[in-house]
């Protein structure tokens, strides 16, 4: 069977589950599946930063498609999350992941006015975060100002946020922010051997490095798997929104670190370097980082070309035939997916590990609306 072939099947069965999905789950916007129904979190638990990805899906599924059950998800979705607009406590650095598959896919979708506006606003706050010392954007709130000094890598995928409003407005603010950003996170983050660190202490007075800690990897000087897949994807988005080389080189780098980590088995622990009898997976970190892979095969000669795609399909073969759901009786798609090496439970299902997996299908099919 071709690739093309493949993924078009893999691409069936994604749209015949989610039209059930969809329609049984259409008010909600799930996080996660308890006895395999997707949860709620469009309650009092509205600031989480996953909350934009279920309407991503719905806009991925509704570009693919053309079907207005999807459309009409995504815009409940979407204005569900304007309560987290309002509250200032809960706007943090990960405006992107909620307003670029909200607010924004609508807005490049149907033109609508009041989307431009919520992806503005989140914008502007995204942009007020930086540091201007330090040249790095502030990632969590905490009451003290303990955190003021703490940037995390995750933030490489919330910077399209940034270039979105900078072409938008035209105001070059914007993509100062963002690249400043860019050059710091790859500075202080990226390791000699490519690998990355999940989070980086300045002092936010000065500016000056202070310390890295291991985050939601194993420790210290470990490597967080999602974490190597944000910067992998992130400084690919950031060479894709400047075309500035040394965004594409990083992300080539942190992506040959990342292939030859890759087990036989094409499926991805949480950190590559966790205990060796420790066989927690991480399937979002595989879906991410597929993405990521097949974005730089676009973007690089022709002889390298097969370096990227060849592990995007590694990956996305292993998740399809082994770590996915297919049957309706179950809300998610993939499995084995973990948020945090340290914390209590391991191998769930997450709402984003569907929507990188969708999204990684529907570029190698061309059904994908461009989000980041
Ligand atoms: N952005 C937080 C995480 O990847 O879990």
């Amino acid at each position: 069977m071709t690739e093309q072939a493949w993924a078009s099947e893999v691409s069936g069965k994604i749209k015949e589950k989610m039209r059930t999905v969809a329609e049984r789950s259409r008010h909600k916007i799930p996080y996660t599946t308890v006895d395999g129904v997707f949860d709620d979190w469009s309650g009092e638990k509205i600031t989480w930063w996953t909350n934009g990805f279920w309407g991503g899906m719905m806009w991925q599924l509704y570009h693919a498609t053309g079907e207005e059950l999807y459309r009409e998800i995504a815009q409940e979705n979407e204005e569900k999350l304007d309560a987290a607009l309002r509250n200032s406590d809960c706007m943090d650095h990960d405006s992107g992941f909620r307003w670029l598959p909200t607010a924004v896919a609508d807005y490049r979708l149907t033109g609508s006015q009041a989307s431009r506006n919520r992806g503005i606003l989140a914008a502007g706050d995204m942009a007020g975060r930086f540091n201007p010392v330090g040249r790095f954007i502030r990632a969590w709130n905490d009451p003290e100002g303990k955190k003021a000094g703490w940037a995390i890598i995750d933030c490489m995928m919330n910077l399209p946020l940034l270039y979105w409003a900078y072409e938008e407005l035209k105001d070059p603010r914007f993509l100062q922010v963002a690249t400043m950003h860019a050059d710091t996170a790859e500075k202080y983050f990226i390791r000699p051997d490519g690998s990355v660190n999940h989070i980086v202490e300045f002092d936010p007075a000065t500016g000056e490095y202070v310390q890295s800690f291991g985050g939601q990897g194993y420790c210290v000087g470990s490597s967080w798997t999602r974490g190597q897949s944000w910067a992998l994807y992130g400084f690919t988005l950031s060479y894709l929104h400047t075309k500035e080389e040394r965004y594409l080189n990083a992300a080539k780098r942190v992506a040959h670190y990342f292939i030859s980590n890759i087990p036989e088995s094409g499926l991805i622990p949480v950190d590559f370097r966790q205990p060796a009898d420790c066989v927690w997976e991480d399937s979002t970190a595989a879906a991410i980082a597929a993405c990521g892979l097949l974005e730089i095969s676009k973007c690089v000669d022709e002889r390298e070309k097969h370096v990227y795609r060849g592990a995007a399909m590694k990956l996305l073969k292993a998740l399809a035939e082994k770590r996915c759901r297919w049957d309706t009786e179950c809300d998610n798609i993939l499995e084995k997916c973990t948020a945090a090496y340290h914390d209590k439970v391991h191998e769930f299902s997450i709402i984003y590990g569907d929507y990188y997996f969708i999204e990684a299908i529907f570029k190698l099919t061309g059904e994908e609306v461009f989000i980041w």
